[in-house]
């Protein structure tokens, strides 16, 4: 998958795409993500992306010209798919799982990380972009959001997880059924006079299924009832 990513600050992106996971899947050329600097598409001395509201207000807004041109111009340097073009935003349709497995099956996207109070809104009229949220509360700017999909997209693209890992398996999983995931423990089986659940140490599969099962349905009636109805 290609993810092209315009911003004003791609130096955000670099621990994020250098590390673990996100690192290897384009090490193995599974994920390609290209930052454009939105400065790059603007005319004048000092390179702005944004100007104040017409009608008044606090706050700048984000030019449409800049974004327009950043947008054409990445689809023609890879031609072919135009890609699915998502702008980050607070208003957006909010993000999930369902949605991140929808764009991994994407060839290509495009990711749009506005900063400022707000942007213009000929940038949608006219680009026709999918306005994404990651959540219903407000960051300075649109590149965590991004951040937040590229990283929940790329660990579903097909071989960028180890098989054990996989994201096929977890459709099994209670996250792959809508519950949150059940307790885990490791060694060792006792710290400071707490010891890990006994069924988990009695080899009996079945039993260990039916325990997971179990906490998986309870903790998600106690913590995320919403997801149960
Ligand atoms: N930009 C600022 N806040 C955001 C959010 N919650 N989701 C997506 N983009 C944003």
């Amino acid at each position: 998958m290609r993810i092209d990513v315009i911003t004003i600050f791609p130096e955000m992106f670099a621990g994020v795409l250098s590390t673990s996971i996100l690192r290897i899947a384009r090490e193995k050329n599974k994920l390609q993500v290209e930052l454009t600097d939105l400065r790059d598409f603007t005319t004048d001395r000092h390179r702005s992306v944004d100007d104040r509201p017409f009608g008044g207000g606090p706050g700048m807004v984000l030019k449409v010209e800049p974004v327009a041109k950043a947008v054409r111009e990445v689809r023609v340097r890879k031609p072919g798919a135009p890609g699915r073009l998502l702008l980050m935003c607070p208003q957006g349709r909010v993000f999930d799982q369902a949605f991140a497995r929808e764009l991994a099956a994407e060839p290509r996207l495009l990711l749009v990380a506005p900063r400022y109070e707000g942007y213009d809104e000929r940038i949608v009229e006219i680009l026709k972009p999918e306005r994404v949220s990651i959540g219903d509360y407000v960051l300075t700017g649109g590149e965590l959001p991004a951040m937040v999909v590229i990283d929940a997209v790329a660990r579903l693209l097909p071989g960028v997880l180890g098989d054990e890992q996989s994201a096929e398996w977890e459709s099994f999983s209670p996250a792959g059924q809508g519950l949150l995931e059940y307790p885990q423990y490791t060694r060792p089986a006792e710290f400071e006079g707490r010891a890990v659940p006994e069924v988990l140490l009695s080899g009996d599969h079945a039993k260990v299924e039916a325990w997971r099962r179990e906490q998986a349905r309870k903790r998600t009636a106690d913590f995320r009832p919403d997801l149960l109805e």
